[in-house]
C-alpha cells in the first residue's frame, strides 16, 4: 500500500474530532483544520477530555494519552495540510462548502494525496468532479461515536483508482476498524437502510402506534439494537437526520427518505436531540424523560 504518514482532517465537530482521535491513536501525524484556531483548539480539548476519561478509568496509560495528543495539531489554515498523504473531510453536509475546500486543497496538496469524505448522504463523485484528481477520491464513512464504532464504509466511485481504494481500505483497517466496501450511492449501505427506519419510527409515533418509550423499548428488546430509534435520532441529531433525509429524498424521490411533519416542527423549535438538551427526550432530566409532543 502507498505509504500514509500524515493525515489531514477537515472539521473538528462530533465526527471530525472522533476521526482525528482514532488517526492519532493509530500513530498518524494528524492535522485538524477548523474555521478558526480557537475552534480547532476547542476540538482538541474535547479529544483530550475523552482521553483523560479513559486514563481515569484505567483503560489508557497517561503516557499513551500524551503520545496520542503529541500526534495532533490544530490549525485554521488549509495550507497546513500541504504535506498530508490523506485528507478526510468531516464538515457539514453542504456540497458547495465541501467542494470549495476540495478545490483549494487540490492546489495545495501533492497530486499524489488521497482525498476522502465522511459524507453521510452526498455522493463522492459530486466532490471528485470538483477536483483534478477524481481517481484519487474515495469515501471513508465513520460512525458515531467514532472511537467506539468498528465500522468504516469505504466507498469507490466509478472513477476511483483501484490502488487508491485499496490504500483507503487498508488505512481503515490500520485504525483498528472493520471496513466494508460500498458503491457510491447516496447513503451507502448503512444510511440507505437506517434513515428510512428512523423516519418510519417517527411516522409510527405520529400515527399513535405506540409511545416514544415503548417504540424504543420494542426495538431494543425485540431486536437487540443498543438504542431504540428515538434515542438514536437524538444521538445522531434530528437536524442532521433531516438534512441527510432531504439529500437522499432528492436523489431517490422516495417518500421513505422524506422528513415527516413532526420532525420538521421539531427542527423549527430547536429540538435537535442531546446536543440542544431536547429532542424526543428531555435531557435536563436524569434519566432523560420522553417529551410530550402532543400526540
Ligand atoms: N465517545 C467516545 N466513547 C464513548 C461514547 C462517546 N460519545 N459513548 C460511549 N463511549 C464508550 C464508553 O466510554 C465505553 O467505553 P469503555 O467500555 O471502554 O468504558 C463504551 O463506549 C460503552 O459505553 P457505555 O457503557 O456508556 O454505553 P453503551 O454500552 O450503551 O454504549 C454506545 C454506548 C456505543 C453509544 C451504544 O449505545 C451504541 O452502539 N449505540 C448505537 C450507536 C449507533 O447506532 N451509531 C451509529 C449512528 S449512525 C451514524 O453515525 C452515521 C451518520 O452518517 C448519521
Amino acid at each position: 500500500m502507498a505509504q500514509i504518514r500524515k493525515v489531514g482532517v477537515l472539521g473538528c465537530g462530533l465526527m471530525g474530532s472522533g476521526i482525528a482521535q482514532v488517526c492519532a491513536q493509530a500513530g498518524y501525524e494528524t492535522v485538524v483544520r477548523e474555521v478558526s484556531d480557537e475552534v480547532a483548539q476547542r476540538g482538541l480539548s474535547g479529544i483530550r477530555k475523552q482521553l483523560d476519561r479513559a486514563v481515569e478509568k484505567g483503560k489508557l496509560a497517561a503516557e499513551e494519552r500524551d503520545r496520542i495528543m503529541g500526534h495532533l495539531r490544530g490549525t485554521s489554515r488549509l495550507e497546513d495540510l500541504a504535506e498530508c498523504d490523506l485528507v478526510i473531510e468531516a464538515v457539514v453536509e453542504n456540497l458547495e462548502m465541501k467542494n470549495e475546500m476540495w478545490r483549494a486543497l487540490d492546489e495545495i496538496c501533492s497530486p499524489e494525496a488521497i482525498f476522502a469524505s465522511n459524507t453521510s448522504s452526498l455522493t463522492i463523485a459530486d466532490m471528485a468532479a470538483a477536483t483534478r484528481r477524481p481517481e484519487r477520491m474515495v469515501g471513508l464513512h465513520f460512525f458515531n461515536p467514532v472511537p467506539v464504532m468498528k465500522l468504516v464504509e469505504v466507498v469507490r466511485t466509478i472513477a476511483t483508482d483501484p490502488e487508491v481504494f485499496r490504500t483507503a481500505y487498508d488505512f481503515a483497517t490500520s485504525l483498528g476498524k472493520e471496513p466494508i466496501e460500498c458503491k457510491d450511492n447516496s447513503g451507502f449501505v448503512v444510511n440507505l437502510l437506517l434513515v428510512p427506519y428512523m423516519m418510519d419510527a417517527i411516522r409510527a409515533l405520529e400515527q399513535g402506534v405506540a409511545s416514544i418509550e415503548d417504540i424504543d423499548q420494542g426495538m431494543r428488546l425485540g431486536t437487540g439494537y443498543p438504542m431504540g430509534p428515538f434515542t438514536l435520532c437524538d444521538f445522531v441529531g434530528n437536524d442532521t437526520l433531516d438534512k441527510i433525509g432531504a439529500i437522499m429524498f432528492e436523489e431517490y424521490k422516495e417518500k421513505r427518505y422524506a422528513s415527516p411533519p413532526l420532525l420538521k416542527r421539531m427542527i423549527s423549535l430547536g429540538y435537535f436531540g442531546r446536543k440542544s438538551g431536547k429532542g424526543f427526550y428531555d435531557y435536563s432530566q436524569d434519566p432523560p424523560r420522553p417529551m410530550d409532543l402532543g400526540i
